[in-house]
């Protein structure tokens, strides 16, 4: 249940091309930090996403999300916690495409389920994002979403973040990426 460091830096290096060709400025240092994420479920490529958090303040986040192509962020929602209602979430694709899930009626055409994880998705309605699009979600909104074969690049502007505090549908899920210790 692990990414080696190996992995992790090349997704490091894919999403930071991916950022700065969607013509969004960002700086070297904010490049360097992005985070590589597989959810605990060592597929990255296949559920997984590559963040980097532009600023979290108490009330707000912004954040820019990479996807490669097929990628899976799996499907969570945003609860409340103590005087907390929960996350509100804006994302707003910027490059490539992306399918996003949501709860109502089942019309999904162009996304796919990740193979043999179709316990842990569950909401099916399905809105193609292009460049430009953006759509809120309100808290306690099931969600997961998928780029499609070009990758998508998105920001994710939201109220307070605990993305440690998020409910995934697959109980397999740790928020924490474990990087393999390699031996020197
Ligand atoms: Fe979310």
């Amino acid at each position: 249940m692990m990414l080696t460091a190996a992995v992790m830096h090349a997704a490091q290096q894919h999403a930071a091309q991916m950022i700065a060709a969607s013509g969004i400025v960002v700086t070297r240092e904010e490049l360097e930090r992005i985070e590589v994420s597989d959810f605990g479920l060592s597929h990255l490529d296949v559920e997984g996403a590559q963040i980097l958090t532009l600023f979290a303040t108490h009330r707000v986040s912004a954040k820019i999300i990479a996807l490669f192509g097929g990628q899976t962020l799996p499907e969570h929602c945003h609860t409340a916690f103590e005087q907390d209602a929960g996350k509100e979430e804006t994302l707003r694709l910027v490059a490539g495409s992306l399918c996003l899930y949501l709860p109502g009626e089942d019309n999904m055409r162009v996304g796919h389920l990740p193979a043999g994880k179709e316990m842990c998705y569950t909401v099916k309605h399905e809105v193609v994002l292009l460049p430009g699009a953006q759509i809120t979600l309100q808290p306690h909104t099931k969600h997961w979403f998928q780029a499609g074969e070009q990758g998508a690049v998105l920001y994710s502007f939201s109220s307070c973040a605990r993305d440690i505090l998020d409910t995934f549908t697959d109980p397999n899920i740790v928020r924490t990426t474990i990087v393999e210790a390699v031996p020197l």
